[in-house]
């Protein structure tokens, strides 16, 4: 089926466009009323995300309302250590929990491989569901959490301001950390793969908890295992998002990926000269910045489409959109992006 926005993906691939792509990362689910409806209709999180007609729904639903050039498939990156039979909980304002972490070599050789990413047929079944649905209007981004992000949840077994046990981990029991990242790394191939499979015409890594770690740690420990990945899928372009991860920019420009994404600490010029022209860079407005007046939401908007310039750009926010953000703020942060691009591009 013939794509009517492919924006993002020309962008990506670094070809010239009209005006500069937007979405926005986690722009399902959280701030609209319209996602709040469907899911109070069920009994939690989860079966939100294993129900695919209802994913589909809440997928689509910022396409609709607030206008975005990309839909991203709603489902969480919990879904992988849940395949691997590590079984997370969503707790109601408190977030994820794992019953079962990961401790000893025997829990790691216990974990599911090869099979673990069949566990997932309901995300392809959302994907395939919400390709039909769009129907050509905008792409479909499909993604998963980065190999050292996942084992950060799975061994700390919930979210955490240090995650002190899955850093202590590092230095006490290297090669079980790398025997798990080995197999997260596996299962996280073939789930994105299968994405592309079921439609997904570009993907998403997300490293939330990259900027814990110090860069040799974070080399060791993650890049190289982004960079598998990044081998494993060169059919769709790729992004990398690595939260806090400035000092491994360098280390980015050599990753198979087309596009880098950049949180609201990273200085724009900066990173340009570290990455490169060769890739595209997303981001990075601070979700904070959704907070204030309609009038400084367009001043910042326009001083960072500036800073970025015209090509090789994906507007974005430098983290998730936060739960509390007024929809008609982000929807001046998006019409701003479409307006004031459309100026300064020449196609
Ligand atoms: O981008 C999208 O809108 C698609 C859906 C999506 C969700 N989670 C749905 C979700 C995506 C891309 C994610 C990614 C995710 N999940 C990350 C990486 C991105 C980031 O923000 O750093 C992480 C670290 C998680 C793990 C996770 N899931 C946490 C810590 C929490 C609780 C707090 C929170 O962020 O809301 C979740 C729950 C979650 N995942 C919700 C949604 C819509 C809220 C739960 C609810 O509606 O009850």
């Amino acid at each position: 089926m013939e794509l009517k926005n492919d924006l993002i993906l020309r962008a990506a691939t670094g070809e010239p466009t009209e005006r500069t792509p937007v979405w926005l990362m986690r722009q399902a689910g959280r701030i609209l009323p319209e996602y709040r409806a469907v899911r109070n209709s069920v009994s939690g999180f989860k079966e939100l995300v294993e129900t695919p007609e209802l994913a589909s729904e809440v997928t689509i639903q910022p396409v609709d309302i607030l206008g975005v050039d990309a839909a991203i498939i709603f489902s969480d990156i919990l879904v992988v250590p849940e395949a691997m039979g590590c079984s997370y909980e969503m707790l109601e304002q408190r977030g994820p929990i794992f019953p079962k972490t990961i401790q000893t070599l025997d829990d790691v050789k216990q974990l599911r491989v090869d099979e673990a990413h069949y566990q997932l047929h309901y995300v392809y079944e959302a994907i395939r569901i919400t390709k039909r649905a769009l129907n050509g209007r905008v792409p479909l981004i499909g993604f998963a959490g980065a190999p050292w992000t996942i084992l950060a949840y799975m061994v700390e077994g919930s979210g955490s301001k240090t995650f002190s046990k899955a850093r202590k981990l590092l230095y006490t029991s290297p090669e079980l950390a790398h025997t798990l990242l080995d197999k997260i790394t596996t299962v996280t191939i073939n789930y994105l793969q299968a994405q592309v499979e079921a439609g997904a015409a570009m993907l998403q890594i997300f490293d939330s908890w990259a900027g814990i770690l110090p860069p040799t740690h974070y080399r060791e420990f993650s890049t190289r295992y982004i960079s598998r990945i990044c081998e494993a899928i060169p059919t769709v372009p790729i992004t990398v998002f690595a939260k806090g991860a400035f000092f491994a920019l360098a280390d980015f420009a050599q990753l198979n990926c087309h596009t880098i994404g950049l949180d609201w600490n990273s200085n724009i010029a900066e990173a340009r000269a570290t990455v490169g022209n060769s890739k595209t860079l997303q981001g990075n407005l601070d979700p904070c910045a959704l907070y204030g007046s309609f009038d400084s939401i367009r001043q910042e908007t326009i001083a960072m489409l500036q800073a970025f310039g015209p090509t090789r750009h994906i507007a974005n926010l430098g983290h998730g959109v936060y739960p509390d953000t007024d929809p008609e703020k982000v929807k001046c942060f998006i019409d701003t992006v479409k307006e004031y691009s459309s100026k300064i591009n020449t196609p």
